[in-house]
């Protein structure tokens, strides 16, 4: 197939666009590099031995992503392109709603008009808000509780594609939503990049035991918990990488949702102490007031992913800390200082 990959520079997308290359796809990459490098799609070039058509732009300039469809005979889309800093989203919210809807908004009118009948779009476990239970599957009722335009975006999204699906009975959807995705590559060659100090716990860890951070702040020990911090689904990215692909196999109309994740629990200082075994480093850390917005416990219950896609994890937390250590000390600065 020729997939569009949309964001496809950025940490999910080149890890996506592995795995695709790898099943044989033909890929096209669109990115307008805001939040990535186009190193990041040598690096995927020169581990698959494959080329990558790169097509740089902002995925919301109608015009240009009309041209590209024009140009293209994409066979399917997969959906990547947006921002996710939650933080940022809180003190830009405008600037959130514009970019995480005009983009996909923009991307459904091109794939109408160029009859591209297939989608796969990233969501995330956010869209649950404040969920009833710690185990979460795709029943779990969602909006409740969102505590951000980011998580807001997510659903909106998710609603803006529903509604054109029930417009345009042949396009086909699947909505994934992520768990925590964590690791790299295991070349070490590909990885996450985060610009500035990491929001996220696992990419903190990495840096705090390459040396860049002095300690890891652990948010909070009070949690009804077996440690008393916060417990999080893990999940390799290079086994998210293989649930898109998996993904893109369905071809009947309508939509359908996953979850994507492993299914187990990992808390902080777990997560801390797996890092210091992989890494043999110390990972000093304060335990510190808990973080506004924060939830105990939130696992995925993916066995319809499982189960309808055919898909399931292959990788361990302590593989995803072992290959995130690796690209971290191969490459200490991500992929350099430009963006
Ligand atoms: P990322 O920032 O590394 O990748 C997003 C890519 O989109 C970047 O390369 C960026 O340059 C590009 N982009 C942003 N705005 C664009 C625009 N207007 N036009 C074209 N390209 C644009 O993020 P990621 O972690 O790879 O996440 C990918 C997707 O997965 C996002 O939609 C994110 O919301 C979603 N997601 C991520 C996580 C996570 O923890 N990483 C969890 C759940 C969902
Ligand atoms: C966060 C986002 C979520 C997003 C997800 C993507 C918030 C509130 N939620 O989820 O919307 O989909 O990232 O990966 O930002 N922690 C520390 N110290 C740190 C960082 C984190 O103790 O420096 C703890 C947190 O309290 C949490 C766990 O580590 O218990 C995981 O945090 P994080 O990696 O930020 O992910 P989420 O909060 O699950």
């Amino acid at each position: 197939m020729r997939v569009l990959l949309t964001g496809g520079a950025g940490y999910i997308g080149s890890h996506t666009a592995v795995v695709l290359l790898e099943e044989g796809h033909d890929v096209a990459v669109l990115d307008d590099l805001s939040n990535s490098h186009v190193e990041a799609l040598n690096r995927v070039e020169q581990l698959t031995g494959k080329s990558i058509d790169f097509l740089e732009g902002d995925l919301a300039d109608a015009q240009l992503v009309q041209r590209y469809f024009d140009e293209n005979n994409f066979d399917a889309v997969i959906h990547l392109a947006g921002l996710k800093a939650v933080g940022e989203s809180v003190e830009q919210p405008t600037r959130y709603y514009q970019t995480n809807l005009s983009t996909t908004l923009t991307l459904l009118d091109a794939m109408r008009k160029s009859d591209v009948q297939r989608l796969v779009f990233s969501s995330s476990a956010t869209v649950y808000g404040d969920p009833q239970s710690p185990l979460i599957s795709e029943e779990h009722p969602v909006g409740a509780g969102i505590q951000n335009p980011y998580g807001w975006s997510k659903l909106m999204n998710e609603q803006i594609i529903r509604d054109t699906a029930r417009a345009w009975p042949e396009l086909s959807v699947v909505n994934l939503r992520y768990f925590n995705p964590v690791g790299a590559h295991s070349s070490g060659r590909i990885g996450e990049d985060p610009s500035g100090i990491p929001n996220n716990l696992m990419p903190f860890i990495s840096q705090v035991a390459v040396g860049k951070r002095l300690q890891l702040a652990v948010f909070g020990q009070d949690y009804d918990t077996r440690d008393g911090t916060g417990v999080r689904d893990y999940i390799h990215v290079m086994d998210l990488a293989e649930g898109h692909v998996a993904a893109l196999a369905k071809t009947t109309p309508g939509v359908e949702t996953y979850n994507l994740g492993t299914g187990t629990g990992t808390s902080v200082l777990e997560a801390v102490q797996t890092f210091e075994h992989v890494s043999g480093k110390q990972i000093p850390y304060e335990v510190k007031a808990r973080r506004e917005g924060d939830l105990a416990t939130v696992i995925a219950d993916s066995h319809r992913a499982g189960e309808k896609l055919g898909w399931q994890t292959s990788r361990t937390f302590e593989d995803a800390c072992r290959d995130a250590w690796k690209w971290q000390v191969q490459n200490p600065d991500g992929y350099g200082p430009s963006r």
